[in-house]
């Protein structure tokens, strides 16, 4: 039997709408600088899209696109600026950076309250706590598909493939805080293909064409593609050998159209839940 396919577009866009209505309902005003610092044209894309969803939301967005050249000094004396300006709720700076600059000093100089990725060890240690007011705006977007198609994830096996800070590592938390069982898997993982088979629910975090195929999934499992890849032809897909995967699951996640507006989502409804944080 074929999979129902969830569909990311139609979720997000209702999330969306939901930001946007409470913006309007209560006259808020709300912020969004989006830092981008060179010219590295995925990343371009993925804030034109920030952008554009600022635009439906009524959030105002502030671009700082830097050269690839700036400076530390440079680049965290924005932040600082930025953490100052009352006009800016949220402050996302996007990665990759180029590789002269230090990521981890750069998140750890954003205002906790506003970084709407909860990429700051502050927010981080919240989430691993289960006590947060930001969630991760990529695994928060998987949560929100799997809600969406009526799936229960308590007592599930849920298994996540990569361990990165941004997706990885934070997915296994929201699934387990959700009373999931969860194995994390990684490039080091023996039998990664019989892990996998165990999962109801899986989870591809690896940023690898093709690299989920039909026999790692078991018969009528949710399958959840987090990659965004090219493909040999130059062709945007995900981790998941969609087609043959199909046939197998339950629910499958396409790419494009499955996370990805969900991660932009869900930066909105995190961008409305710092004006809050700073109004109280
Ligand atoms: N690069 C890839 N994904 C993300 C994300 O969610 N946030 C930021 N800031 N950079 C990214």
């Amino acid at each position: 039997m074929a999979a129902q396919i969830i569909d990311g577009k139609a979720v997000s866009a209702k999330v969306k709408e939901e930001v946007r209505q409470e913006i309007e309902r209560e006259g808020l005003e709300v912020g969004l600088a989006v830092v981008i610092v060179g010219d590295d044209p995925a990343s371009r894309v993925y804030v034109n899209n920030k952008k554009k969803a600022c635009e439906v939301c009524g959030i105002k967005s502030f671009e700082y696109a830097l050269p690839a050249e700036t400076t530390e000094e440079e680049l965290l004396a924005l932040v600082d600026t930025l953490n100052a300006d009352k006009n800016v709720n949220g402050i996302l700076v996007q990665l990759p950076l180029p590789k002269h600059l230090n990521e981890e000093k750069v998140i750890e100089r954003i205002s906790p309250m506003k970084d709407v990725d909860a990429f700051h060890a502050a927010n981080v240690g919240k989430i691993m706590i289960g006590n947060y007011a930001f969630l991760p705006c990529t695994p928060a977007g998987c949560m929100e598909l799997i809600h969406s198609a009526g799936i229960d994830v308590s007592g599930k096996e849920c298994v996540v493939i990569g361990r990165s800070n941004i997706v990885g590592k934070p997915m296994a938390m929201l699934l387990l805080h959700e009373n999931g069982t969860v194995t994390v898997c990684h490039s080091r993982t023996k039998d990664l293909k019989e892990v996998c088979r165990r999962a109801d629910i899986l989870v591809a975090a690896v940023g690898r064409a093709g690299f989920v195929t039909a026999d790692m999934v078991k018969d009528g499992a949710v399958v959840i593609d987090v990659g965004i890849n090219r493909n040999a032809e130059g062709k945007l897909c995900g981790d998941v050998c969609f087609d043959e995967v199909a046939e197998k699951a339950s629910y499958i996640t396409p790419v494009p159209g499955g996370v990805g507006p969900m991660t932009i989502a869900m930066l909105m409804k995190n961008t409305v839940m710092a004006k809050r944080i700073q109004s109280e």
